[in-house]
């Protein structure tokens, strides 16, 4: 079976931009979850959410990466922000031999960037701007639970996408 890189982190944190210049570098292929979702499902994430609901699009989430997890071919995956975050698929992805690899960024660079980008995020676009650092930092703090089971961590702040995808790249095996 072939090795995957898996990237994860919360909301904002690079995992597609750091995932994609990776795996073009390295020649494999580079899939974002959250896409390979909306192609499936024939519907934005947004939509998802407010028409089928956040238990069902962690249902499908769940199923997803189980597809791509089974597909033997190399390949890095960017994760949505809380897919290791429900049920057991923290210990799947750990105990599934691929890489895993946590992309940390600090609440500042998260708010900096959701700032401009909470649009399309479901759990984030009825957010004052006001309340979203607060929101983000309650949200982190339960999930970095989680995220810190990653055998692998790479800080993001104040760094370029090539810099850290260059630190990434030496967990690729
Ligand atoms: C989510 C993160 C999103 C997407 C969905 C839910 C989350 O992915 O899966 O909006 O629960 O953190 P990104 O981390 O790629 O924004």
């Amino acid at each position: 079976m072939e090795k995957k890189l898996l990237l994860l982190g919360y909301m904002g944190c690079g995992k597609s931009a750091v995932g994609r210049f990776l795996a073009e570098k390295q020649g494999i292929p580079f899939v974002d979850l959250d896409a390979f979702i909306e192609k499936k499902e024939g519907l934005g994430i947004s939509e998802l959410f407010a028409l089928k609901g956040e238990i069902y699009f962690r249902r499908k989430e769940r199923e997803y990466l189980d597809e791509l997890l089974k597909q033997d071919a190399p390949m890095v995956i960017s994760l949505g922000g809380g897919t290791p975050c429900f049920g057991d698929t923290m210990q799947m992805l750990t105990g599934s031999g691929n890489s895993v690899v946590f992309l940390k960024a600090s609440v500042q660079t998260l708010v900096e960037r959701l700032e401009k980008e909470k649009e399309h995020r479901p759990l984030l676009k009825n957010l004052q701007t006001v309340d979203l650092e607060e929101f983000i930092r309650k949200h982190l703090f339960e999930r970095n639970q989680f995220y810190m089971q990653a055998p692998h961590k790479v800080a993001v702040d104040d760094r370029s996408v090539e810099a850290i995808a260059e630190e990434v790249a030496q967990y690729l095996v």
